[in-house]
């Protein structure tokens, strides 16, 4: 149909609530398609607890190598009760291990945006929001989640766990150059993080920064405590630009981010590796929400942040940014208009004023058909996220 490229997308649904925002989130990036003149190959994979039902395994090599082979990867959500068993040899979180490690998926990009028609959505006062709009750069194949020792003993004293946090000076010096970097092309402020009063491997991260910072004399950069950081994301949100982090503080403080956009449903990420494709950076995209098994198979998840995350996907791996950025504004018109899924809405799913409670399919649509009305013209100064 199109005479434009063709981009190679690998597709995670995954579990819980991942069909549904990954169906919405595919229906934007094809409508975008339409619209921009490029086409998507989707290829589907079962991946995490379903693959554990299907396979026995949370995934399988083949479908790692398909990953990587591929432009972009789009995932949904992975886990769920099912699966939750303390004691079970495998965990459907481990293939997200397998993704991030075996991609070298080394840094991971949580934007965080205040869309002004949700201002009231969020639980602090609006003056603290105004103005926010901050980027989470986390360490993704490091730290907490990967170091080993990782597991639990039987010792004479009773059972004792590990977990081991490690870091070498180059996986800080690539995730800390790749924040600089963007926070040169955004309102040049990093912010640091770490733990730098207990941690050895903080103080090593402390050091990297400070290297690193001396190739960068247009950005303005601090060391901030995680404790610390994580009281200012709530108290002063907007004096933040980049915030650069390791691993499992990034995790943390991303949720916590969270609340600052309204809902949890909103905030996208882009995970990208090392490797170049023929369009952008090898990479994948997901929300940053989880399962919420509690919302399956219910027509009332928030795809936003899937939607987000695939525009996300046009702008870093597919070289498509009036695309990506045309997505952003039909996102922000549908929420101007006052749509709202449960999450997004006033009081456990009552409509407050000039609002609608949709599903996630109709919000889907209320997007693509704000996008298929958009003007085709790149806009300036569409800010990187
Ligand atoms: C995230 C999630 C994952 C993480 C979980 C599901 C393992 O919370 O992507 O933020 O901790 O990285
Ligand atoms: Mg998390």
């Amino acid at each position: 149909m199109t005479e434009g490229p063709r981009y190679r997308v690998a597709v995670i649904a995954g579990d819980g609530v991942g069909p549904e925002v990954i169906a919405a989130g595919r229906r934007v990036v094809e409508a975008a398609g339409a619209r921009f003149g490029f086409a998507v190959e989707w290829t589907d994979l079962v991946v995490g607890g379903a693959a554990i039902d299907a396979f026995g395994v949370p995934i399988r090599a083949e479908d790692l190598e398909t990953c990587r082979a591929v432009d972009a990867v789009f995932l949904g959500a992975i886990g769920g009760p099912k699966w939750d068993d303390p004691n079970a040899p495998v965990r459907p979180e481990q293939a997200l291990f397998t993704l991030r490690g075996g991609l070298e998926l080394f840094a991971n990009l949580r934007p965080v945006r205040v869309e002004p028609s949700l201002v009231g959505t969020s639980p602090l006062r609006p003056s603290l929001l105004a103005g926010v709009d901050l980027l989470i750069v986390r360490e993704l194949t490091g730290g907490l989640y990967f170091g080993r020792p990782s597991e639990e003993r039987e010792t004479p004293q009773g059972r004792v766990a590990v977990d081991t946090l490690w870091y070498t000076e180059g996986e800080i010096r690539r995730l800390v150059r790749l924040a600089f970097e963007l926070a040169r092309g955004r309102r040049r402020h990093l912010t640091s993080v770490d733990k730098a009063n207990v941690l050895a491997s903080s103080r090593l991260w402390r050091k990297v920064v400070e290297e690193e910072a001396a190739d960068f004399p247009e950005v303005t950069w601090e060391h901030r405590l995680v404790d610390a950081c994580a009281m200012m994301l709530i108290k002063r949100p907007a004096s933040f630009d980049v915030i650069a982090t390791e691993n499992m503080f990034g995790d943390i403080l991303s949720d916590e981010a969270s609340v600052l956009a309204g809902s949890l449903g909103m905030l996208p990420s882009a995970s990208l590796g090392t490797r170049r494709t023929d369009h952008g950076i090898h990479g994948l995209y997901e929300p940053i929400h989880g399962s919420a098994p509690h919302l399956a198979g219910q027509d009332r998840a928030n795809p936003v942040a899937t939607i987000l995350s695939g525009a996300m996907m046009l702008r870093w791996s597919l070289g498509q940014p009036s695309a990506s950025d045309a997505i952003e504004r039909a996102v922000a018109e549908a929420l101007e208009d006052g749509l709202r899924t449960v999450d997004l809405a006033a009081g456990a799913g009552e409509a407050a004023a000039g609002t609608k409670v949709v599903g996630t399919a109709e919000m889907a649509e209320a997007i693509v058909a704000r996008l298929a009305a958009s003007e085709l013209a790149a806009v300036p100064g569409g800010s990187v996220r």
